[in-house]
């Protein structure tokens, strides 16, 4: 079992596109009684701009400069004190050069996994149901390749984690075993 870092300021949840880190990741802060924040909000608020029209105008090179300046925001930020389950999007957890600022910080990391075939058909939901808008989703091949490629980048979370076909619920309990984080907690993190 893993065991948790004695100040552990976040959880920081990563894996492909589909995933369910943001799904998980508001359960699990309601757990901890901390915020959630998915990293591609904080890049829109910064670049003012959505996620897609950052692809649309300026490429994937300009996103992934402006992930990694949000990124290093971000634990800049956790240094002064706030605690946050953060998600990531799916192409942050490999640049190595995130991944350095993560390890750096020493934040527990959880790799959400699931089939690339189960992970596909619950993007083709989000973006037939709600309108997603993902511009790497691309085609199922392509889809594939990129999954098969990122992989080897998302196992060195501290975490591996299954998801495919469970509720969110019980991931978030698996993943409060795992980490050993305990039954809830109350606003200053005291349990209760
Ligand atoms: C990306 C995944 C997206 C978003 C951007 C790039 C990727 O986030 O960051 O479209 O490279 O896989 P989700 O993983 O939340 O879809």
């Amino acid at each position: 079992m893993t065991s948790r870092p004695p100040q552990m300021q976040a959880i920081i949840l990563v894996g492909f596109m589909g995933a369910g880190k943001s799904s998980v990741g508001p359960v699990l802060a309601e757990h901890m009684s901390w915020r959630f924040e998915d990293l591609d909000d904080r890049i829109e608020r910064r670049e003012k701009q959505r996620v897609a029209e950052i692809f649309r105008n300026a490429g994937e090179s300009e996103f992934r400069r402006a992930e990694h300046e949000a990124l290093q925001e971000l634990l800049q930020e956790l240094q002064s004190g706030s605690k946050k389950v953060v998600a990531l999007g799916g192409g942050a957890f490999v640049q190595e050069s995130n991944i350095g600022l993560i390890e750096a910080a020493n934040l527990p990391t959880v790799f959400l996994d699931a089939g690339v075939d189960e992970l596909w058909a619950r993007c083709r939901r989000q973006s037939e149901k709600q309108g997603m808008e993902r511009p790497l989703l691309g085609s199922v091949e392509g889809f594939r390749e990129l999954y098969e490629k990122r992989r080897q980048h998302y196992l060195r979370a501290s975490l591996r984690l299954e998801t495919g076909g469970k509720a969110v619920e019980d991931i978030v309990a698996e993943l409060i075993r795992a980490l050993d984080l305990g039954p809830r907690r109350g606003r200053q993190g005291e349990t209760k």
